[in-house]
């Protein structure tokens, strides 16, 4: 894999005795999730997407990527949580280095009951060609319905009924929910997303897929990224050989030790909208039974000058892990101040990667000195192949932290709190306060 993970600057904190004594667990965890017999196993599909992909499914997107391309140079994907971030995080990571010649420009709905975003966002498509993808499994998310709502009636007004309807993609569960009842009233063209794979693991699946890449990305690249590290991560349990386990035992053991914040920061600003994506992937995963870590994200350096004050000598309760970029795609160097006195002749000809893994370093040895344990994840350059590793990555250790911890990664009955209280403020028929 293109991914490495350093444990090195946690060590004072867990021994490698306490990191052995749980292979035995996690060989047997490893099993429950190949074999479908631990929690939540209807939800273990996207173990084995990459390998499992169909190559008519890649035909398929390419057909509608180029059809969309000659309709459109707007493109709205309306969904929220894991019908939304995984394809902002490949399109915001990916941004400046894919060949975007043709594609539409991306942008976001339903992610947010804001007016004026959604406001401003139907003011800005007002002069564009649009056309549009709601994406939500259940069909039921009140915040992509009321988008899907806004962006249809926009669009029958631009476009009249049927040529609006030439323009909506629907791409949601196979049970019969109502965003399906009206693709099929209205024939909008529509796509299912597997039964067996939760929202926050579906960013391989077509609610991902088709939109990432109807935004100019490689998506065989992604998949045969992902696939590489399906192979590594599947193929052997042993914490010497699969990272992502051994980050997951990591997570779960600093967890024990009273460590309930896990900050993952990043110091290359492509990895953005990943940071949110992993956010949503381990706290609706992990975080149930009054257990998971709380997890954080941070900019770093920008969030040295301001949340680097806590870290270093804030309450002791949390760990850093690192989201690392070995190699920008582009180079910056200092260059030759030509006689002007700045107080940078130390730095000339060095990059802008150099000085941003010194401010790593600095920082990583001065919190670990502050009592804050840090985990380093380094990806080895900006790529949509890479990009497929880390999700796979980062999937399999939230399911193993989850499992470890003896909860069911793949629920969220937390989620439905609020939603009831809201639908029933908002009364909403048939629906009742609390759980
Ligand atoms: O991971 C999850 O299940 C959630 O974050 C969902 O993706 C999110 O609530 C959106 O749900 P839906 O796709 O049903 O609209």
């Amino acid at each position: 894999m293109n991914i490495s993970f350093n444990d090195d600057n946690a060590k004072l904190f867990i021994s490698n005795q306490e990191v052995n004594s749980l292979q035995e667990n996690v060989d047997h965890l490893h099993a429950d999730l190949e074999n479908k017999t631990g929690q939540g196993s209807d939800f273990l599909e996207w173990l084995h997407l990459p390998s499992r992909m169909p190559p008519s499914l890649f035909d398929l997107i390419h057909s509608i990527q180029e059809e969309i391309r000659e309709q459109c140079n707007a493109f709205v994907c309306i969904g929220i949580g894991g019908s939304y971030l995984g394809t902002r995080a490949a399109t915001t990571f990916l941004n400046s280095t894919t060949n975007v010649k043709n594609a539409p420009e991306i942008y976001f709905a339903g992610n947010t009951m804001c007016s004026d975003y959604h406001a401003d966002l139907l003011q800005t498509l007002e002069d564009r060609e649009v056309c549009i993808n709601v994406i939500s499994k259940s069909g039921n998310t009140l915040e992509s319905a009321i988008a899907f709502r806004l962006l249809r009636s926009f669009m029958e007004k631009k476009y009249g009924k049927k040529g609006a309807c030439s323009r909506i993609i629907v791409t949601t569960g196979l049970q019969k929910n109502v965003i399906s009842d009206l693709a099929k009233e209205e024939g909008y063209r529509s796509f299912q997303t597997p039964d067996g794979v939760g929202g926050r693991f579906s960013v391989l699946t077509l609610a991902g897929l088709l939109p990432i890449a109807i935004a100019g990305i490689d998506i065989r690249a992604l998949m045969d990224g992902a696939l590489v590290a399906e192979n590594e991560l599947t193929i052997s349990s042993d914490l010497s050989i699969n990272s992502a386990y051994l980050y997951a035992v990591y997570r779960h053991l600093l967890f024990q030790k009273g460590k309930s914040i896990e900050l993952m920061a990043a110091f290359h600003s492509s990895f953005e909208y990943v940071l949110e994506w992993w956010k949503q992937l381990a706290g609706e995963s992990e975080g149930k039974k009054g257990k998971g870590l709380f997890p954080a994200s941070a900019h770093y350096t920008t969030d040295l000058h301001s949340l680097g004050q806590r870290v270093q000598e804030g309450t002791c309760n949390l760990f850093e892990t690192f989201l690392l970029m070995e190699k920008s795609s582009k180079v910056i160097e200092i260059e030759r101040a030509n006689g002007t006195e700045d107080g940078l002749d130390y730095l000339e000809g060095k990059s802008l990667d150099f000085i941003n893994e010194k401010a790593y370093k600095g920082s990583a040895s001065a919190h670990l000195e502050g009592g804050i344990p840090n985990l380093a994840i380094t990806l080895k350059e900006r790529s949509a192949h890479n990009l497929g590793q880390l999700f796979y990555f980062f999937e399999r250790a939230v399911a193993m932290t989850g499992y470890l911890s003896g909860v069911n990664p793949f629920d969220q009955p937390g989620v439905e709190f609020y939603k009831n209280n809201m639908f029933s403020l908002l009364n909403k028929p048939n629906t009742k306060k609390g759980k």
